[in-house]
């Protein structure tokens, strides 16, 4: 198997350009994932971001963990649990508006590293996004665009700490998945591994790269892509041996975007066969995914392809 795709940034300004966004295509249409080195987000403020964020576990955290664990009897399981995670985490919203002055136990210094990190990651996706348009022959701007809805993109970091567990294998650190929403950066820690993605049915490790960021396909794009780019399913193990830090930001559509297959990429044949994707508002996909998150994602898109089909469907 060829390696899990590592794409330098910094190339994009020379003559490698062309070679790198092949790689971008290639790792778009054959991964679902890959890894961005030389991104640009300067490497003190990834430290700063790191060691605040395992200082904030360490502090207000660890010990809720356990104790939690402890009370569900998560430590000593005989068999597969199937309903929840060996993960701690905290959200935080940026985009419409940020609540990060809402967010308990944090110190000021964390909020504001925090706030310039997610600034950053915001842009590095607005980019990435214009990346992807480029390779798919969409106009520069459209898939922005196609994210606004009426008050701009929602934008969310997720903070999770996966802390050592002593059965892996019966309790997942995060069950699989596909993500719902449009693109996703991911700063994981460099040392502590435990992210997997799916490839040809088989569980591939996405691995540990300093300073790196791992960014993967949301279910928006399956869908605005017609499918030419698609979500992969990824999981979390958790590691019998040490915590592993990981901070998810989420790119996604405004909650009234309307989301539906980019009408460039919809081939003769799909049509034919009536293999499009179908059309929603992104909020109501929202919905249904926070009750079917750790199932296949066909079924989701599905239940929309049979709503478009209702002449009384307001979508
Ligand atoms: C997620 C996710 C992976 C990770 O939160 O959706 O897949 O490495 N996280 O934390
Ligand atoms: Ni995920």
């Amino acid at each position: 198997m060829t390696n899990f795709p590592v794409i330098n940034l910094e190339k994009l300004n020379g003559e490698e350009r062309k070679h790198t966004m092949e790689k971008i295509k290639d790792a778009c249409e054959n991964w679902g994932f890959f890894e961005l080195v030389n991104h640009g987000i300067p490497h003190d403020l990834m430290d700063t971001v790191e060691r605040m964020t395992k200082e904030h576990y360490r502090k207000c955290m660890e010990e809720r963990f356990k104790e939690l664990m402890a009370s569900k009897g998560l430590e000593a399981v005989q068999t597969e649990v199937k309903d929840m995670d060996w993960e701690s985490t905290f959200h935080l919203r940026h985009l419409p508006e940020s609540n990060i002055s809402e967010i308990p136990d944090l110190i000021d210094e964390y909020r504001k590293v925090m706030k310039d990190f997610a600034l950053r990651i915001e842009k590095l996706a607005e980019q990435l996004l214009d990346l992807l348009c480029e390779n798919l022959g969409l106009e520069k701007g459209y898939l922005k665009k196609a994210f606004y809805g009426s008050r701009g993109p929602t934008f969310g970091t997720k903070v999770a700490n996966y802390p050592p567990c002593p059965n892996p294998e019966l309790v997942k650190g995060l069950r699989p998945h596909t993500d719902a929403g449009g693109i996703i950066l991911l700063f994981q820690d460099d040392k502590v591994s435990g992210l997997q993605l799916l490839k040809d049915d088989q569980w591939v490790d996405v691995p540990p790269m300093r300073h790196s960021i791992v960014v993967n396909i949301g279910d928006q794009l399956e869908v605005i892509t017609n499918g030419k780019y698609k979500s992969v399913e990824h999981r979390v193990i958790a590691q019998t041996d040490g915590t592993r830090m990981s901070i998810a930001s989420f790119y996604n559509p405004g909650s009234d975007a309307v989301i539906y297959p980019a009408p460039e990429l919809l081939e003769k044949e799909a049509e034919e066969k009536n293999q499009v994707y179908p059309k929603f508002v992104f909020e109501d996909y929202m919905k249904l995914y926070a009750k079917l998150k750790f199932q296949a994602k066909e079924p989701r898109f599905e239940a929309f392809k049979a709503s478009n089909l209702d002449p009384i469907a307001t979508v």
